[in-house]
C-alpha cells in the first residue's frame, strides 16, 4: 500500500466511535424503501454494512478513490459492488433513491457546485444523506496546523491544511438544498469521546485528518511531528474526573429530501 493512502487497519481502530454518527444519520433517513443506494467515500464498508441491513433487496454500492479501503470494503461485504471513483466526477448511470456520505465530503472540494450536482441526480423523491466532521477549530485540528508551520516540518507540509475543505456553515446547506427539495434537515452534534491518553487522541487522528501532515514526511520528520504534536495535545486535553480525555468531536448532519414530482 502507497504511504499517501488511507490505512484501513488504523482508520478501523475506532470504528464503532466513527460509526456511530453513521448510524444516526441513517436513523434520520425516512424511506421506507429503496431500491439503489450509492455509499459516497465507503471506507472499509462499516457504512455500506448498515445500508445493507436497513435496505434488505437493494442494490448498494460503494465508491471510493482509496485502493486499500475498496479492498477492506470487499472483503467484509463481498456480495456488494464497490468502485474506484473520485467523487468530483461521479455520475450514477441511474438515479438513486438514496446517496449516503458519511464522513466524506469533507475531503472534496467546491460544496457550492457539488451538493446541488448530487442533488440533482436522485430519483423523484430520494434523499441525500450527509455527515461530515466539523472540528477544524478543534486543538486536534488547530495544533496539527499550528505544528505544520514549524520547522524542520513546514517545507513538506505546508500545503497539508488546505487538503480537506473548509466546509460552509448548516444554513448555507441549507439554502444549497432547500430549492429543490421537500425537506431539508440540518443539525450538529458535538460527540464526547472518552479517551485513555493523549496518544490515542494521536492515533485517532492519525487515521484520517492528519494523514495530509504526516504522510508526506520522511519517518525521521515524521516521529519528531508526532512528538511535538503529542506534548501539545497533552496541555490542549485535561484529564477528567477518571483522569481520562474528552475528545470532543462536532459533526454536521444533512438530510434532504427531493421533491416527489
Ligand atoms: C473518513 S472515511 C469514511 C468512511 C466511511 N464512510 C465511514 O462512515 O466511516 C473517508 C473516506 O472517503 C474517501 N475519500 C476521500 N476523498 C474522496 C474522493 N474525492 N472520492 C472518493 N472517495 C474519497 C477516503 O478514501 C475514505 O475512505
Amino acid at each position: 500500500m502507497a504511504d499517501s493512502d488511507w490505512n484501513p487497519e488504523l482508520y478501523r481502530r475506532f470504528e464503532d466511535e466513527r460509526t456511530r454518527p453513521a448510524r444516526e444519520l441513517l436513523a434520520r433517513v425516512t424511506l421506507t424503501r429503496a431500491a439503489r443506494i450509492c455509499d459516497l467515500g465507503c471506507g472499509p464498508g462499516n457504512s455500506t454494512e448498515l445500508l445493507v441491513e436497513r435496505f434488505r433487496g437493494a442494490q448498494v454500492v460503494g465508491t471510493d478513490n482509496s485502493k486499500a479501503m475498496l479492498a477492506s470494503a470487499r472483503k467484509r461485504l463481498p456480495a456488494c459492488r464497490f468502485e474506484l471513483c473520485d467523487i468530483a466526477q461521479w455520475q450514477p448511470s441511474e438515479p438513486p433513491d438514496l446517496i449516503y456520505a458519511n464522513a466524506a465530503l469533507q475531503w472534496v472540494a467546491d460544496h457550492e457546485t457539488l451538493l446541488p450536482r448530487l442533488f440533482k441526480t436522485l430519483a423523484p423523491g430520494g434523499v441525500l444523506a450527509i455527515q461530515m466532521p466539523d472540528n477544524r477549530d478543534e486543538p486536534t485540528h488547530r495544533l496539527m496546523r499550528e505544528v505544520a508551520t514549524l520547522d524542520p516540518w513546514a517545507s513538506s507540509i505546508a500545503r497539508a491544511a488546505i487538503v480537506r475543505t473548509k466546509i460552509l456553515a448548516l444554513h448555507a446547506y441549507y439554502d444549497l438544498l432547500a430549492a429543490d427539495a421537500a425537506e431539508v434537515d440540518v443539525w450538529r452534534t458535538a460527540y464526547q469521546h472518552p479517551m485513555d491518553t493523549p496518544a490515542a487522541i494521536v492515533e485517532w487522528v492519525r487515521g484520517t485528518g492528519l494523514r495530509p501532515f504526516v504522510d508526506p514526511l520522511t519517518s525521521a520528520y515524521r516521529e519528531g511531528f508526532l512528538a511535538e504534536y503529542e506534548r501539545r495535545i497533552a496541555l490542549a486535553y485535561l484529564p477528567r474526573a477518571d483522569r481520562r480525555l474528552l475528545l470532543a468531536f462536532p459533526r454536521l448532519f444533512i438530510v434532504a429530501r427531493r421533491r416527489a414530482t
